[in-house]
């Protein structure tokens, strides 16, 4: 696998690929993997003939609140976890290779960065739109791969892919989940062992939410639905809604109906240190 830290260099492997006819795919990633990460790279293999994998913590996403600077990072481990799964590039810069002392543009879509996660957190959505669109440029790949776990972030990508027509292929993953249900998230490594049995209580919410939509004899509204999730999450001591929402997969559209395309999302901050996100189809 090949390690790669400057701009040129991706662009001159990347362009060769295309040149010989290769399909890319790209697999865009801040690090420190875990088994969610690994099952991204797996599908981008199977979706190309030459899978490439970004990593870098992206400075222009994280807010004024949020530390940067802790964010967890192990390239040498990340590079063998990549190299194990039959990745060809990992593509790794510094801050400065990305952005010069005088970057001052920003990709920004409106309405779908508003709500959900986007309430919380001004600017984030203007950073991943931002990064997203300079790692297409650089490594123009064929096929993009991001997990489903980011909904909004998912949902995001795809309207950028097309209002702004990028020739590519947008792949979701599904959430990869533990036995137990907690999803997988480079977060889950700031839990303790009892915050993280109460941060059960995401995955569970939703699952109760799909056992109420699924019983023939239900005739809970929306409302009921969502305010039924709160409720349940506030029982359990520590966990602090964030939000709690029933939206268009796609679109992100609050729903007043449920339909195949509806997706209950929330977060939750476990004792008001650890803000964790999970989202599930109610039907
Ligand atoms: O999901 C992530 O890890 C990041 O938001 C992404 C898409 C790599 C952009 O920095």
């Amino acid at each position: 696998m090949k390690l790669i830290e400057k701009s040129e260099e991706v662009v001159r492997l990347t362009g060769g690929w295309r040149e010989e006819g290769r399909r890319i795919v790209l697999v865009p990633t801040m690090g420190w993997f875990h088994e969610g990460h690994l099952s991204l790279m797996r599908l981008a293999r199977s979706l190309g003939t030459r899978t490439i994998v970004s990593l870098f913590v992206n400075p222009i996403q994280f807010g004024p609140r949020e530390d940067l600077a802790a964010y967890p990072r192990d390239l040498d481990r990340d590079r063998r976890l990549a190299e194990q799964e039959g990745v060809d590039a990992l593509f790794a810069p510094v801050a400065e290779e990305m952005f010069e002392p005088e970057f001052q543009t920003r990709v920004s879509l409106s309405r779908i960065s508003r709500g959900l996660c986007g309430a919380d957190r001004p600017g984030h959505f203007d950073g991943v739109a931002t990064i997203v669109t300079k790692l297409f440029h650089l490594m123009t790949p064929h096929v993009a791969v991001f997990g489903e776990k980011d909904l909004q972030q998912l949902a995001l990508i795809r309207r950028m892919v097309r209002d702004l027509n990028f020739q590519i292929e947008i792949v979701g993953h599904p959430i990869v989940r533990e036995k137990d249900g907690l999803a997988l998230s480079s977060r889950n490594s700031y839990l303790t062992a009892a915050e993280r049995q109460t941060a059960l209580c995401l995955s569970q919410a939703i699952g109760q939410a799909r056992d109420t939509v699924r019983d023939s004899s239900n005739t809970t509204s929306v409302a009921d639905l969502i305010a039924g999730a709160i409720a349940f999450i506030n029982a359990h001591e520590g966990c602090q809604v964030d939000y709690v929402t029933i939206v268009d997969r796609w679109s992100l559209a609050p729903g007043t109906t449920i339909n195949q395309d509806s997706v209950m999302a929330l977060a939750v901050k476990i004792n008001g240190r650890v803000r964790l996100i999970d989202n599930g189809l109610l039907l």
